[in-house]
């Protein structure tokens, strides 16, 4: 088995369907609280296969954990469990402390205590894998080079700081304990079953229901964007093949400023979806207050992973764009199931 942390979530879910899609996986213990972001739907085709356990769980419950872990008895952790919106921690970043940082804690200690009761063999296999984010590094200008591994963590938002946070923890137990860690930095995702507070996902669905397409600031900020399954398979290569203690930067070399990436969702749906009155869905573009401490640009130096692992992404942003505005398209159950009351309120708090 390997236990999978937040895979009821947007990248957690993607992970674990992928996963599951070889029969020749291993089974997974899927630990998710089912925060606003967890979502069961997202992993609704798992109904039937025994090799995927739900635990309804919070990765702070220290009990909980250590039971899952002596039951089950996996080979791996991957974390992907973490307060992800950025905005949301601006609004309130306590379960952001509490969750990516104290939760993080715990998980490592739980997983350090079961690690250190392995035989030698258990010990020499076991992986922990703390999925993190290129937000660590700060912002870059325009003419900065892309961040390597080896850029200082400035994290300038609520959200980021808490994951530097937990990356430092990380690190801190494979030096001082020895414990097995690997960790991953990777750029802004895209796909199917990404929850509509982020650009991406929210961009189309607004354009679907006639909203205004929110732009913060002049809309210029850079962002690289990785289609998610290409996401699931470096972590599968990392999690196989990483070396112990490394982390590894794991990016689309995708970079686009926030204002194409609009204008190209409004294109793929002007020619899958032309809106009723003939317009161009660019019509509905919107320019809003900016993020407080917005940063302009991250750009993610994936060449370690290449280099060391053979990994590289499959999908480029033409190709990964057009499939995931099609399962949007594709998917109104699962949208419907997730604009909760609970999500019509995040929208109205932010976007007034
Ligand atoms: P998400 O918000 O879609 O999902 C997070 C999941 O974690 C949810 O299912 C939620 O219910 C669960 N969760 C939250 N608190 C929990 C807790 N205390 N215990 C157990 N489960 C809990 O996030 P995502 O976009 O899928 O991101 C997954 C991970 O990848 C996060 O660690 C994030 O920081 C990192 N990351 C995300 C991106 C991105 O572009 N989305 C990029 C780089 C790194
Ligand atoms: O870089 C990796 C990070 O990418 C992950 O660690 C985070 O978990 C993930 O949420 C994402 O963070 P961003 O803040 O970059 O993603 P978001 O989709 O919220 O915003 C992308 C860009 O679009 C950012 O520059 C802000 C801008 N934006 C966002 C929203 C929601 C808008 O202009 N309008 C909007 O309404």
């Amino acid at each position: 088995m390997i236990l999978v942390t937040g895979g009821a979530g947007f990248i957690g879910g993607n992970f674990v369907l992928d996963w599951l899609k070889n029969p020749a996986s291993e089974g997974v213990i899927n630990l998710d609280k089912l925060t606003y972001a967890g979502n069961l739907a997202t992993l609704d085709s798992l109904k039937d296969d025994p090799r995927h356990i739900f635990v309804h769980g919070d990765i702070g419950d220290k009990e909980l954990v250590t039971r899952l872990l002596k039951e089950h008895q996996p080979r791996a952790i991957v974390n992907f469990a973490a307060e992800s919106h950025v905005d949301r921690s601006i609004h309130g970043p306590a379960e952001f402390v509490t969750t990516n940082i104290v939760g993080t804690f715990n998980l490592l200690e739980c997983a350090r205590e079961y690690w250190n009761g392995l035989d030698a063999a258990g010990k020499e296999r076991f992986r922990f894998h703390h999925v993190s984010t290129d937000e660590v590094y700060g912002s870059l200008s325009l003419t900065d080079p892309a961040f390597t591994e080896k850029n200082s963590y400035e994290p300038n938002s609520p959200y980021s700081a808490s994951k530097a946070a937990s990356d430092h923890l990380v690190r801190a137990w494979f030096h001082t304990y020895g414990f097995p860690v690997v960790t991953t930095n990777c750029s802004n995702n895209y796909g199917p079953y990404h929850f509509p507070e982020k650009l991406i996902p929210l961009v189309i669905l607004n354009a679907l229901n006639s909203k205004p397409l929110p732009i913060y600031g002049d809309g210029q900020q850079i962002r690289d964007w990785l289609y998610v399954g290409d996401h699931c398979s470096a972590i599968r290569e990392v999690l196989a093949k990483g070396k112990l203690g490394e982390t590894y930067n794991i990016g689309g070399w995708n970079e686009k400023a926030n204002i194409d990436v609009v204008k190209t969702i409004c294109r793929i749906l002007d020619e899958l979806k032309p809106r009723a009155d003939g317009k161009s869905y660019v019509e509905q573009i919107t320019f809003v207050k900016d993020r407080p401490g917005h940063d302009r640009r991250y750009a993610i130096d994936a060449s370690k992973v290449e280099r060391e692992l053979g990994w590289r992404p499959a999908e480029t942003f033409d190709t990964g764009i057009r499939k995931t505005v099609q399962w949007y398209l594709d998917n109104p159950v699962w949208i419907d199931g997730v604009v909760s009351g609970s999500y019509r309120d995040w929208l109205q708090k932010q976007y007034n």
